[in-house]
């Protein structure tokens, strides 16, 4: 009795309504399991929350794309559902979604015009290690999905980017973007940028890495138009996150080490088009919950910057703490944004609620 008492009670406690973010702890969904949705971004859609991410599973095999891409819905981004797996692997030795492939940083916008839910993600084909580099694109009329695959791309293919001419260039980083010319950019950590006028950006890092390119997609926003300019050529710039604020375009990055942390980057840019300008590491502030400090972004890397809906100029950056060795313990850095002096600043409280972005969004001061 007394067992049955306390599993009822810790069931309880587990599935309570949570009423502010607790950064770096088991986050319960609506069942009491630990959110599995890695790398992920958010999409708002009629008054709900849309949170898609990796799903991972145990052990070191747990890194590949053994069941797919899950989606969980809330109204208060503290509390979430778990809508199910709205893209999910295919046991076909053919697919380029085979189970045991690699499926990160989905992303999922909306297309007003098509009325439909478009996913994107980083593709690696089965068995095939990181030597893919595909974007990849898949589809549904319903926000939860299912998503069918579509098709994946190597970005770019025969294109140069906006005013660059191959035979006048004096820059030596190009060779990679030579190499891929013919056949297509690479593209490995991605995510992808709706402006307000209707236009959607796919941002990557292509170049072995070495360069984050920004492409402008068709305007179904399931290809690509061909339109792109590298930033920072050969920067090593991985984990692109963007937002929108006052007008500029502010973009978040890491470095390239794996699933180690390190030190965050961020830029600031007038026109997706460029110039970025560098601002140096976002994140400010000691970790509350001990370990890594801010010089390696707390232990995590930056997935997506979410616009608090109804809020202007409120936006959470939302980071992922890897757990490679087990990558279903994998946890969530959702931590507040504030801009000042000119600056993208994180920081991490050991709890906090969306009204505490009021104070920091006044704080702005350029
Ligand atoms: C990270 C990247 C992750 C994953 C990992 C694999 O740098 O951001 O999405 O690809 O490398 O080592």
């Amino acid at each position: 009795m007394a067992r049955l008492l306390l599993t009822l009670f810790l069931t309880a406690l587990a599935t309570r309504a949570a009423d502010c973010f607790t950064p770096g702890e088991i986050w319960p969904d609506d069942k009491g399991v630990h959110i599995n949705a890695h790398g992920g971004g958010v999409l708002f859609h009629e008054g709900r929350y849309y949170w898609f991410g990796e799903h991972k599973i145990s052990g070191r095999g747990g890194n590949s794309a053994q069941v797919g891409v899950s989606c969980y819905s809330s109204q208060d981004l503290y509390n979430w559902k778990d809508e199910g797996i709205a893209l999910a692997v295919e046991d076909s030795a053919r697919s380029e979604i085979r189970k045991g492939c690699i499926i990160e940083r989905p992303k999922v916008v909306y297309n007003a015009k098509t009325k439909r839910f478009v996913m994107w993600f980083h593709l690696e084909h089965y068995g095939k290690g990181y030597g893919t580099a595909r974007a990849a694109v898949a589809v549904a009329e319903k926000v939860t999905g299912p998503y069918r695959f579509y098709q994946s791309h190597r970005p770019n293919k025969g294109e140069w980017p906006i005013g660059y001419d191959p035979d006048t260039v004096k820059d030596d980083k190009v060779s990679l973007l030579k190499r891929d010319h013919s056949k297509g950019q690479m593209s490995r950590d991605m995510t992808i940028f709706v402006d307000d006028d209707g236009r959607a950006y796919h941002i990557g890092s292509a170049e072995e890495n070495y360069t984050l390119h920004i492409s402008l997609l068709t305007d179904d926003y399931l290809r690509f138009t061909g339109k792109f300019v590298r930033i920072f050529p050969g920067g090593h710039n991985e984990a692109p996150a963007i937002c929108k604020h006052d007008g500029r375009y502010w973009l978040i990055a890491s470095g390239c080490t794996g699933w180690d942390p390190n030190e965050a980057r961020s830029y600031v840019a007038d026109s997706m088009a460029g110039p970025w300008k560098p601002l140096g590491n976002p994140c400010m502030g000691p970790n509350p919950r001990g370990g890594h400090g801010p010089e390696k972004t707390w232990g995590g890397q930056s997935t997506f910057l979410l616009p608090v809906h109804g809020r202007p100029g409120a936006f959470i950056a939302m980071f992922d703490v890897w757990r490679p060795r087990d990558p279903i313990d994998g946890r969530y850095l959702w931590l507040p944004v504030c801009f000042e002096d000119g600056r993208i600043r994180v920081t991490f409280p050991e709890t906090w609620r969306i009204e505490d972005l009021d104070a920091l969004a006044n704080s702005v001061g350029e």
